[in-house]
């Protein structure tokens, strides 16, 4: 497994829609492996593979306290929601960057797991959070996209700013 370079806003690559995985592999398990590792390295508690430039559908969490429960999603869809909750979010391709977001409060979601088996999921509270900001990845969104026009010029020179200075 490897930690792999991360993309980071406003990087154009994270606006890529990612294409379903047409099969579970081996190639598709080292992918998620190495998510996982890049995720816990950071650390976050979410991770689309969008975030390191592979645009396949994609994503893992962890929310637990002690990250020993890694939640795998391979082409996720949302089968229902419901109610509304308001959460701050961070992102790991927006290093430093936090703001409130309003989501659905529950969720279902239906995903293939490891083996490529079905399975469904309902969630609730900040695992339903983080699968919306994940899965949001996978259609080329980014968290800070729900904030105001005046936010998200704000958050891009500072980001682009810090980027030349790390260079
Ligand atoms: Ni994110």
């Amino acid at each position: 497994m490897a930690v792999l370079p991360l993309l980071h806003y406003p990087d154009q690559r994270l606006h890529t829609v990612a294409k379903p995985v047409a099969q579970v592999d081996d190639s598709i398990r080292r992918l998620i492996g190495d998510m996982a590792e890049t995720m816990y390295a950071a650390p976050g508690i979410g991770l689309a593979a969008t975030q390191v430039d592979v645009h396949k559908r994609v994503i893992v969490v962890d929310v637990s306290e002690h990250g020993d429960n890694l939640q795998v999603f391979i082409n996720p869809v949302l089968v229902s929601k419901d109610g509304q909750c308001e959460r701050e979010e961070g992102c790991l391709s927006v290093p430093g960057i936090y703001d409130k977001v309003t989501r659905a409060e529950h969720i279902v979601v239906e995903a293939l797991d490891r083996q490529g088996q079905r399975f469904t999921l309902a969630a609730d509270g900040l695992l339903a959070t983080c699968i919306q900001h994940e899965m949001d990845h996978l259609e080329g969104r980014v968290f800070v996209e729900y904030l105001s026009q005046l936010k998200q010029t704000r958050i891009k020179t500072r980001l682009r700013k810090r980027a030349r200075e790390t260079l």
